[in-house]
């Protein structure tokens, strides 16, 4: 029986005495602290609690006859996830058809959604992970708006808000297309290219969505300026009206970065999926012009750690499970693949990560 290996990353909590360190542990200024091959004691257990480690990469040994799982099913967590999501999408759904013909934001309606059925789902561990899985076949504008206000949620957590004002900015995020039930559906489900003309039309749901939230009596500022200007860009490259930097509400910033995220990891009609790791690093290349850097580093820093443990398709067809990123580099981790060879695609820039298989 040949020997073989696996790394695989374990949560501090899980880590026990007697386990081998299978990657080399940095503190956050990248000093080492342990190296490879470290058989694990109790005190040094200790010592990497104290340096704040959450995650350790331990190296297990498998027998030839056993392999790495790569199909694992869903969980109880993730099928629940998946259930709400469904229902959440479907009451926006009704919502956004009525807003069609009444025009009016049904406010209270939305704030119950976000309460009871959007916060539990920004709040459900791994929810980045669950997001890219979630399966969206039609309907992408509800899918999308759904997906938009979880992230923004996510992201302004991350950012430090919470209470009222989490709230407003998951709000905002939920109704940041709701101007595009004012566009005709030829255009809005037009498959295929647009014409300059209809591109024109498209580009009014942000003053439509203005119009539908400014009209709608207690709605928030933050509210009315994130649909607005999310599709500002912080060098005054978007529209409608090309404000630049500070002249950009910070919700409508978050927004971009959550609407940019979510449109590109969408299958649509005509738009092919794209892995989050290559929408990480077209994030990285817009971040000091069309997008806020501030905003745009804490989404990086943190998303990352979601991707940690996800088995991922390369370009040469093989699957791979990701076991370390480095800083910003989310977009080219090392890997290891069902052959058990270790890749550093930042070094090995001959592959690449076509899709994630498994979040
Ligand atoms: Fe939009």
């Amino acid at each position: 029986m040949s020997t073989k290996y696996r790394i695989k990353p374990y949560p501090i909590s899980a880590v026990e005495s007697g386990m081998e360190i299978g990657r080399m542990v940095l503190t956050h200024d990248d000093k080492v602290i342990l190296s490879e091959g470290t058989i694990l004691s109790a005190s040094m257990i200790e010592g990497l609690k104290f340096w704040d480690i959450s995650t350790v990469f331990i190296k297990e040994l498998l027998s030839s006859e056993i392999e790495i799982d790569f199909s694992i099913p869903e969980t109880v967590l993730q099928k629940k996830f998946y259930a709400d999501y469904d229902h959440t999408v479907s009451l926006l759904k009704d919502s956004f058809l009525k807003l069609r013909f009444f025009k009016e934001v049904p406010l209270t309606t939305m704030r119950e959604l976000v309460d009871n059925a959007i916060e539990p789902l920004i709040n459900s561990t791994g929810v980045i992970n669950h997001m890219h899985m979630v399966r969206r076949q039609d309907d992408y504008t509800f899918h999308h708006s759904v997906n938009v206000a979880v992230i923004c949620g996510v992201l302004g957590k991350w950012l430090g808000y919470a209470g009222q004002k989490l709230q407003d900015l998951v709000l905002a995020g939920l109704l940041h297309d709701v101007g595009k039930t004012q566009i005709p559906l030829e255009i809005l489900n037009k498959p295929g290219k647009l014409t300059h003309e209809e591109m024109e039309i498209m580009r009014l749901h942000t003053i439509r969505g203005y119009q539908l939230v400014r009209d709608t009596p207690n709605a928030p500022r933050g509210v009315i300026y994130g649909v607005l200007q999310h599709h500002e860009r912080f060098d005054g490259s978007g529209y409608p009206f090309t404000v630049s930097g500070d002249k950009i509400h910070k919700y409508a910033k978050i927004i971009a970065v959550a609407d940019i995220y979510d449109a590109m990891t969408s299958d649509r009609v005509y738009h092919r999926k794209v892995s989050p790791f290559a929408v990480v690093e077209m994030i990285v290349g817009e971040m000091f012009n069309k997008l806020d850097p501030a905003i745009s580093t804490v989404f990086l820093n943190n998303v990352r750690d979601y991707f940690v443990g996800n088995i991922v398709e390369l370009s040469d067809g093989r699957h791979a499970e990701v076991i370390y990123l480095g800083q910003f580099m989310a977009s080219r981790p090392i890997v290891v693949t069902q052959d058990q060879e270790y890749i550093d695609l930042e070094r090995n820039k001959s592959l690449s990560i076509v899709s994630v298989v498994r979040a």
